[in-house]
């Protein structure tokens, strides 16, 4: 079709034809709030790169997360920060950690909210890597049964589902495997399928106080520079027994999702991380974009790369606004 017999223009001229044709929809179904958990009482420590979220402890984590479920997000994703570390990530599993009790009290006061955990070890080990340390180098195999340990005691603290986020391989396959002999069958596993070794994690490493203290994450997370290898890693989650899987980080990866979404028939998340989150909020607070407009653009444009969900900090304002 040519001009002038087809005008482009024609459906973009009245309102209403623009929202009959639109492609994409951003609902707050599809959005997914990160919390941090951290013991004490009464406490609310702003993180200064992520205006807008703190280290909550449980009272203050248990009112944002009736808000969010108020306000028609159906998720949160549950980070913790133990008050203790040490090399086997003890925090991470012990009945009584911080994501534990959360995940009770959550549960306990916004029973319809889904609550999602973060499987990982970083937080927890006292060297801040997301597995366990032999040598100076990343042990996979070790780590897997800590991983394993982790997902189930969240899954006994009643989470309603688990993402393990550490990249290790064969992680998938362990913790179903954990899942299903304790009688959690039932409880899904979100896997970081795709997840890269970014330098956007940035601001979450000062919230969650789990940078590593020596070396980087390369010999785990995913180089930024491979797309092929996204899809053996999909492919491998998918197999392994993974219920949803997840590309990560969302912006610098939209070809990312776009190919998983191809290639792939699983349920499809996508985390919108903290240093995209911080940089629309620096470049807003300069006064240099409209802060909000751009974060529905770059919400908008996840999904129409092909992410059903996404993880955002982002979800209590986008929903806000899309209730509205
Ligand atoms: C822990 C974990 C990280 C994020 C989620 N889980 C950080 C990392 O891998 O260092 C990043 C989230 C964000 O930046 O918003 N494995
Ligand atoms: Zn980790």
């Amino acid at each position: 079709m040519l001009f002038p017999d087809y005008r482009p223009r024609r459906t973009r001229l009245h309102p209403s034809i623009r929202r009959m044709v639109r492609e994409t929809r951003l609902h707050p179904d599809n959005l997914i709030l990160p919390l941090f958990a951290i013991g004490g009482k009464n406490v609310k420590n702003p993180i200064d790169s992520m205006p807008g979220h703190f280290q909550l402890s449980l009272e203050h984590l248990v009112a944002t997360a009736g808000e969010a479920y108020g306000l028609g997000i159906p998720a949160i994703i549950i980070f913790g920060i133990p008050d203790s570390k040490d090399p086997m990530a003890k925090s991470a599993y012990k009945k009584d950690g911080i994501v534990q009790q959360a995940v009770r009290e959550i549960k306990e006061k916004v029973p319809d909210l889904l609550v999602i955990t973060d499987v990982c070890l970083c937080a927890y080990t006292d060297h801040g890597h997301c597995g366990i340390v032999h040598d100076q180098i990343v042990d996979n195999d070790a780590s897997l049964d800590l991983l394993a340990r982790t997902a189930v005691s969240h899954a006994e603290a009643g989470a309603d589902m688990v993402a393990p986020s550490d990249m290790m391989d064969g992680r998938v396959a362990a913790i179903r495997q954990a899942l299903d002999e304790t009688g959690f069958e039932n409880i899904p596993i979100m896997s970081y399928a795709a997840k890269y070794c970014s330098s956007y994690y940035g601001p979450f490493r000062q919230a969650a106080d789990s940078a590593p203290r020596f070396g980087d994450r390369r010999t785990y997370q995913m180089d930024p520079a491979n797309a092929r290898e996204a899809v053996r890693e999909v492919f491998m989650d998918m197999e392994e027994g993974a219920d949803i899987v997840m590309v990560k980080p969302a912006l610098a990866y939209l070809d990312i999702i776009y190919r998983i979404r191809r290639q792939c028939d699983l349920p499809l998340a996508a985390y919108n991380v903290s240093g995209e989150f911080s940089m629309i909020k620096a470049a807003e607070k300069m006064g240099w974009i409209d802060g909000t407009a751009v974060m529905l653009e770059t919400l908008t444009a996840i999904r129409r790369a092909g992410a059903d969900m996404i993880l955002t900090y982002f979800a209590m304002e986008a929903a806000r606004i899309l209730n509205s």
